[in-house]
């Protein structure tokens, strides 16, 4: 396992191919999915079954052949956990039936409890039995500041509104609820790590939302109280941490801190300019613009060679989508980029 391509990277060893998955890499753009999905209305239904979360997750590896697995669930599991009653409707994203709306409700929040999870950490267990025994599990969770915005917004929106009025109006309970969700996300990465996966990825999915000192005073202080918390705790102390920040208005070189293993690049980054600021202390993941899948084969094999090319003497390169993949994705197209890589 140590030896994998991925752990190898995630450690800035340098390998001769470089390791490959990708963010949503299990989702709706793949047939098999569509016809497992299709027997639950709610998808949260789906992942609360452990053996079918296994069979969605080998799914994208038993037809890529990827480098790494990734836990088949959702960022939302902590919210939901914690009362706020999510369903995904038809069609639809996220919803919360209890949303977080005033001050008030941060303070009767119920005390999060890591056993209400346990079909997670159920599923993890299913999947590394199912997993050939090279292939590394990547456990997740989202960025409090993110988890925060789905439970005050209610589900998700374009401008995010009511959590922006609720950062201005209430900056203090937010700084609570943050501080909340940093420990609930401690226990339910500690939790997946003893049920076996071997590295961690936190999703900041709304960084964008923020300017740079909101960023550092909302999102970032957060995740590094749970870097530090995953890192002082010898059951996770060891384990790679990857952080995916979306579109932040922040450097990544500005971003990273020494608990931080690896930066998941989102598209718009220039991954050539922040591989000579990290100076090759940290490995990166990245970074092809997930919309080059809709385009001919021709120009997917250039864009994604051209990555490779630009990384191929940085020890520590993970080749991966700067986003998820969406569900008007060929998976032909990405099969095509796969074959790019490993040229
Ligand atoms: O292979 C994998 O990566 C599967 C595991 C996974 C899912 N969601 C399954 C899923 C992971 C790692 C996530 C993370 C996630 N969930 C993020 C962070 C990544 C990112 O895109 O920025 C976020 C923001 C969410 C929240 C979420 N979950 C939304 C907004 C939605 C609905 C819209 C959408 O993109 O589909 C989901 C649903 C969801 N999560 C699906 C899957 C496969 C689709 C559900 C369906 O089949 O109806």
């Amino acid at each position: 396992m140590k030896d994998s391509k991925f752990l190898r990277a995630l450690n800035l060893q340098a390998n001769s191919k470089p390791p490959v998955w990708f963010m949503r890499q299990a989702g709706r753009y793949l047939p098999e999915y569509q016809k497992v999905r299709k027997n639950f209305s709610n998808f949260l239904d789906m992942c609360k079954q452990p053996k079918i979360c296994a069979e969605l997750a080998l799914q994208p590896i038993d037809r890529f052949g990827l480098d790494a697995s990734i836990l088949f669930s959702d960022i939302l599991t902590i919210p939901d956990a914690l009362n706020l009653g999510l369903a995904f409707h038809e069609g639809g994203g996220p919803k919360f039936s209890n949303p977080i709306s005033s001050p008030q409700e941060i303070k009767k929040l119920m005390p999060f409890d890591v056993n209400n999870l346990g079909y997670v950490f159920k599923a993890v267990e299913e999947t590394k039995n199912l997993l050939p025994k090279d292939i590394p599990l990547i456990g997740f969770c989202g960025s409090p500041w993110t988890l925060a915005a789905y439970s005050i917004e209610g589900g998700g929106s374009k401008d995010f509104k009511k959590t922006k009025n609720f950062m201005i109006s209430h900056p203090e309970e937010l700084q609570e609820f943050l501080e909340i969700l940093s420990h609930a996300c401690y226990e339910y990465l500690k939790q997946q790590v003893l049920s076996g996966v071997n590295a961690l990825q936190i999703f900041d999915s709304w960084a964008d939302l923020l300017s740079a000192t909101e960023l550092e005073r909302f999102s970032l202080k957060y995740t590094r109280m749970l870097a530090h918390l995953l890192k002082k705790d010898p059951i996770t102390a060891d384990i790679p941490i990857i952080l995916f920040e979306k579109s932040p208005n922040k450097k990544m070189v500005d971003i990273l801190f020494k608990e931080i293993t690896c930066a998941s690049l989102y598209w718009q980054e220039d991954i050539q300019s922040i591989a000579k600021d990290f100076e090759g202390q940290y490995a990166i993941q990245g970074n092809l613009d997930p919309k080059v899948l809709l385009r001919s084969d021709e120009l997917i094999w250039a864009e994604t060679q051209k990555i490779c090319n630009i990384m191929k003497k940085y020890p520590g390169f993970i080749f991966n989508l700067g986003h998820g993949i969406t569900p008007d994705i060929e998976p032909s197209k990405v099969q095509v980029m796969i074959d790019a890589t490993r040229q």
